[in-house]
């Protein structure tokens, strides 16, 4: 498989990343701390939660699993293969157990929460399980570990935000950071297991948020990306009891409002919720990005309904319209695509692929449809389109999606790209890499530049996967 088709065939999505730590976070004295992360980017900025608890009761985070006191693994449950993973990760850390009998090894997140106490009967070699809301009594657990008993939170809050919590950021490139600004979700599509394993949804304050974006770009960050399940739900005060609310849109303006050399992104938008005002707000902050992640999951209004997505088929071409009208034809956009989802017929297949015609859409992050348990649609439908039906069709969405990228991408060459740098280029020393406004990875000669830079590069040619180019003095257009 190519490079430029594995980033679209979205296992990336929720790839694992072993978190790296700075040298002054290692201590001698303090005891230390492993910890991976699977799942989406909720839970990467979880495990930042879950390294400023430990600080504080007196973990460091350690890059090396060998030289680990405790290791936790922070997990996702949205299909069956992101909880094989975890399984198997588990089988390894059990040889390192045997071999380190005082380490301990706790299963956070997700696949926690799904399967509470049963993980313990499971997995004999975890000790403590915490879900997604029980991260500020990780030290206690670990306490309780420590004498020998198995240790198991996994409540779920209708409040906590973490709020007054800073996170350490791990695996950072010191450019782009997450901002978590809300928690849970109160949709019920019919296949995800998400509101089992996050609960009811609850924002968090917005004068927080700003606060952490102020404190990331004093640090010398430049992007921030607000996550929520479903942000465009934002929601923050009662205004009946005279408070003043906040809702996404606004919240928008007010980070955007931190500096014009802050860019803002955020993830992910439900087709049902996003609002004319936020594309209003994108419209009208230069620096909020031009980026919509907007997730369809089907292209057949039947489906959808079985889906309980709220939208047809109409509903999501009019957002798109919208969009395009609002914020142009450059305006980029995503989707998650869902194949072989209950009684999908070729037919309703095809209504997918058309949608992605009519859509072109820049990305995509597409799945085989995997029943969960306990989800409505595990418990009203039969999964009943046999696996390779399955495949055969991801594959038809995945073909496409490779071709509408890069026709997408075809567009932008011959013109200039305002590009923030992030780093190295992965193929090469010699170049640098970083995203443009629509989120689309751009690699360059380095020159002089360095990471956090805003570089103009223009656009010589792509891949379905990366626009390649070099730097220019002329504004981009
Ligand atoms: N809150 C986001 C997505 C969260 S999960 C949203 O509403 O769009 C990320 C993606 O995983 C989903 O968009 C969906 O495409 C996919 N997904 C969720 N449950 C799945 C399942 N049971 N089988 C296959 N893919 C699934
Ligand atoms: Fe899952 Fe739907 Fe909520 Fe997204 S909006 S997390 S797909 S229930
Ligand atoms: Fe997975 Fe939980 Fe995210 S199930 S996709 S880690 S919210």
């Amino acid at each position: 498989m190519s490079i430029a088709l594995k980033i679209l065939t979205s296992e990336d999505k929720e790839a694992c990343e072993t978190v790296k730590v700075s040298e002054e976070e290692v201590s001698l004295d303090k005891k230390k701390l492993f910890i991976e992360s699977y799942g989406c980017q909720m839970n990467f900025s979880d495990s930042e939660i879950v390294a400023s608890v430990m600080r504080g009761a007196g973990f460091a985070t350690t890059a090396s699993e060998q030289d680990a006191d405790l290791i936790f693994l922070n997990t996702c449950a949205i299909r069956d293969n992101a909880e094989q993973k975890v399984r198997n990760r588990l089988q390894q850390l059990n040889h390192l157990k045997k071999k380190k009998p005082g380490l301990l090894i706790g299963v956070l997140g997700c696949m926690a929460e799904r399967l509470k106490a049963k993980l313990l009967e499971e997995e004999k070699m975890v000790d403590i399980v915490t879900g997604p809301d029980a991260y500020r009594d990780l030290p206690r657990l670990i306490e309780e570990a420590e004498t020998g008993q198995k240790a198991v939170n996994v409540l779920l809050s209708r409040e906590e935000t973490y709020a007054d919590i800073s996170p350490i950021r791990l695996n950072s490139n010191g450019v782009t950071a997450f901002i978590s600004i809300m928690r849970g979700c109160n949709n019920m599509c019919s296949f995800c297991v998400v509101p089992f394993t996050r609960g009811r949804e609850r924002s968090r304050d917005p004068h927080s948020i700003v606060r952490e974006a102020e404190e990331l770009f004093a640090q010398g960050y430049r992007e921030v990306t607000l996550l929520g399940q479903n942000v465009d739900s934002y929601h923050y005060g009662n205004a009946q009891n005279g408070e003043q609310s906040y809702d996404f849109a606004e919240l928008l303006g007010m980070v955007a409002r931190v500096h014009p050399d802050l860019r803002v992104r955020f993830s992910t938008s439900h087709p049902k919720d996003i609002t004319d005002r936020v594309l209003y707000a994108m419209r009208d902050h230069e620096n909020v990005c031009n980026y919509i992640h907007l997730p369809a999951q089907s292209g057949n209004s039947r489906i959808l309904e079985l889906m309980n997505r709220t939208y047809d088929r109409e509903w999501y071409m009019q957002k798109i319209d919208r969009i395009r009208a609002i914020l142009g034809e450059d305006c980029g956009i995503s989707h998650d695509m869902i194949t072989g989802f209950c009684t999908e017929t070729e037919a309703e297949h095809q209504d997918t692929l058309t949608l992605m015609e009519y859509v072109r859409y820049d990305y995509g992050y597409m799945f085989a449809y995997s029943e969960r348990p306990g989800t409505p649609a595990a418990k009203k439908l039969q999964d009943d389109i046999p696996y390779d039906v399955k495949l055969r069709r991801l594959n038809e969405v995945i073909a496409l999606q490779q071709k509408h990228s890069l026709e997408r991408n075809q567009r932008l060459v011959g013109r200039v790209h305002k590009v923030l740098v992030e780093g190295t280029s992965k193929r090469s020393d010699g170049d640098l890499q970083g995203r443009n406004d629509q989120n689309k990875v751009v690699v360059f000669p380095r020159k002089d530049f360095n990471k956090g830079d805003y570089v103009h590069v223009l656009v010589t040619e792509c891949t379905a996967a990366t626009l390649i180019g070099h730097s220019v003095e002329e504004v981009a257009a």
